[in-house]
Order: C-alpha cells, then sequence, then structure tokens
C-alpha cells in the first residue's frame, strides 16, 4: 500500500468508501470535508484505487488523538487494516510526544491493534440510544414538576461550584477525561468551558452541595448528534427522576434530535428504566491511552 495525505477531492471516494459501513451509520459521511480541511487525514492507495483513510488529530501540544480508520469493506481481513494502522502509529511516533488516545467499539475489527501497539485501556463505557422523540410522553410535561421537593434544577456553567464539581467527576468516573463524542481529552476548566457554556446543565442538589449534574451539548458542527457528557454524580442521585428530567429538557433544547452517548454503567439502569436502549452492534465503547516516549 501506499500513503499520503488526503487532498479536499478525495472527500466523495472515501464518502462511497464509508457508505457501505455500519450500514451508512459514519460520522465521516457528514464531515470528511472539515476533517480534511482540518488536517492528518491520510490516505491508502492499493494499485492506484483509494483503499483505506485514517486520521492523526492534534488536539493539543502534547495530545494526540486516532480517529477514522476504514478500510475499503472489500478488502477486509488481508492486513491492510493492520498495516494502516501501523503507519498511523509511526507517523505518531515522528511527530508526537505527551499522550496519544483513541477509542473503538467492541465489535470493530480494530480492537487487537490496541494492545499490539502499546495502548493501555482507559474506560469501557456503554453505547447507548435514547430515542427521545418517539418517546411520547416526555415531551408534554414540564422538565421539573413544580411541586417536586427532589433538588432537581436547570442551571448552567455560571453556577458557582458547578464547573469544579463536573471536573472532579470525570476524574472519578472518566479516567480524568471529558468524553467528546468519541474524542476523550484531557478534562481542563478550559475546555469544559469552551463546550459547556452557555448549555443547560441538569443538577440536583443536596444538603452538601450538587449530587449529580448533566450537561446537554450538540457539536456545532454536527447538530443531528445530542450528547449528554460528564454526567456525574452518585448513583441514587442519578436515578429515574432524574433521568426524565433530563429527557424533558433535551427534547425542549433540542426538537427533533435523538442521543447517542456513551454512559459510564452505573447510570445505565436509570437510562434504560427511561427508554433508552443499548445499541446491540456497539455494546462497549473502548478508550485507550499511550505515553509517548520524548
Ligand atoms: C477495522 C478495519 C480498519 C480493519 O481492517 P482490515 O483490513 O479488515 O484489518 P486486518 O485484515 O488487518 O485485520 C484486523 C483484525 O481483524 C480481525 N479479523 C480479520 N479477519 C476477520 C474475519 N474474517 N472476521 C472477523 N475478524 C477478522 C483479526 O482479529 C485481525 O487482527 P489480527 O491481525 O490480530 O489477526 C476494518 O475492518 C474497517 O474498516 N472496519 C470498519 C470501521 C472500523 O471499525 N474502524 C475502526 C474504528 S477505530
Amino acid at each position: 500500500m501506499r500513503f499520503r495525505s488526503a487532498r479536499p477531492d478525495d472527500a466523495e471516494t472515501i464518502r462511497q468508501m464509508v457508505a457501505r459501513i455500519w450500514e451508512g451509520h459514519d460520522y465521516l459521511l457528514e464531515s470528511i470535508e472539515r476533517r480534511i480541511a482540518e488536517g492528518g487525514v491520510f490516505i491508502a492507495e492499493l494499485d492506484g484505487r483509494v483503499v483505506g483513510v485514517t486520521r492523526l488529530r492534534r488536539l493539543a501540544d502534547d495530545e494526540w488523538w486516532l480517529e477514522a480508520l476504514r478500510i475499503d469493506p472489500d478488502q477486509w481481513g488481508r492486513g491492510l487494516g493492520r498495516e494502516l494502522h501501523e503507519f498511523t502509529m509511526n507517523e505518531l511516533r515522528n511527530r508526537g510526544r505527551g499522550v496519544a488516545r483513541w477509542a473503538t467499539a467492541d465489535t470493530n475489527r480494530s480492537v487487537p491493534f490496541a494492545a499490539d501497539s502499546g495502548f493501555r485501556k482507559i474506560l469501557s463505557m456503554p453505547f447507548v440510544h435514547w430515542p427521545l422523540n418517539r418517546l411520547a410522553p416526555l415531551g408534554v410535561r414540564k422538565v421539573i414538576s413544580p411541586d417536586a421537593d427532589d433538588g432537581l434544577e436547570v442551571t448552567d456553567l455560571d453556577e458557582p461550584g458547578l464547573l469544579e464539581y463536573l471536573l472532579r467527576g470525570c476524574l472519578e468516573n472518566y479516567a480524568g477525561l471529558f468524553p467528546r463524542e468519541w474524542v476523550f481529552p484531557a478534562a481542563t476548566p478550559e475546555r469544559l468551558r469552551g463546550l459547556l457554556a452557555g448549555r443547560p446543565i441538569l443538577v440536583r442538589r443536596g444538603p452538601r452541595g450538587f449530587r449529580a449534574a448533566a450537561p446537554l451539548y450538540s457539536d456545532d458542527a454536527e447538530p443531528s448528534e445530542l450528547y449528554i457528557a460528564p454526567l456525574v454524580g452518585s448513583t441514587e442521585a442519578v436515578d429515574g427522576t432524574f433521568v426524565r428530567a433530563l429527557g424533558r429538557l433535551a427534547r425542549r433544547e433540542y426538537p427533533g434530535v435523538d442521543i447517542w452517548s456513551h454512559l459510564p454503567i452505573q447510570y445505565l439502569p436509570a437510562f434504560l428504566s427511561a427508554g433508552c436502549r443499548r445499541e446491540t452492534g456497539f455494546n462497549w465503547i473502548y478508550a485507550y491511552e499511550l505515553r509517548l516516549s520524548p
């Protein structure tokens, strides 16, 4: 195989290739142009034909993210995926210092690449789909019932102490990382502010401060996707009432949009009771980390 940087005019070829993967549910269909323009996208060619794509994305000076590894389905199982991953790892070692991460579903054939190239698994989370717009009764009620005495409130990041509470929750629930779509960057105040400022955040308060918090946000570049992260709190505080209020909030703020998310496992029962489903094709999302030697 030969490897080269992707050009804008590769976008259509890549789109045609990835449309045949995961029954067309691939974020690259919507965003390959933007990713090529931002940089770090590579193409693999065999006999002059595009057979693969991958991306090495720089999140910060010392933070890297691997994404978008795809091989043409007609070519699977011939070692091309492993070769393309090894190419990406060489690019990373040539340029990188600091830390590299990536995430993949347990059903993907790329899982063995992680351990083989020195990555350590840092998170496992179930992948869920919450078809909010098909849950009829949720939309008509108020987000929080006026007579409820359960500490629920909708607020935002300006709330004193909330940013710190979410950061601490990232440390406890997400290995210190902030899950943003499939990207797990280090959780910092700047990043949380950048993504969550102005977004509604459902909180549950107790006598000694916050007991749970769940921000809702969508990536403005991919508005059909809506996420709940970083969701933090004790399992008692993130109960059915909390999750149903979150569903009503989501329907009010983002009508017509379903939620796709990965959740720390402890919250799954409350979400399942509110009509959320585990995705059978993508049961677990694994996130991996590799410390690069200087
Ligand atoms: C993941 C992907 C890039 C791998 O490409 P590939 O060319 O099939 O990869 P390889 O031939 O190198 O095989 C990779 C692994 O798949 C597994 N595999 C190979 N043939 C298989 C088959 N017929 N059935 C099931 N698994 C198989 C093997 O475990 C192999 O690992 P090994 O080298 O340790 O034996 C490709 O399958 C793909 O595009 N999948 C859809 C997108 C995706 O999952 N991307 C990864 C997201 S991070």
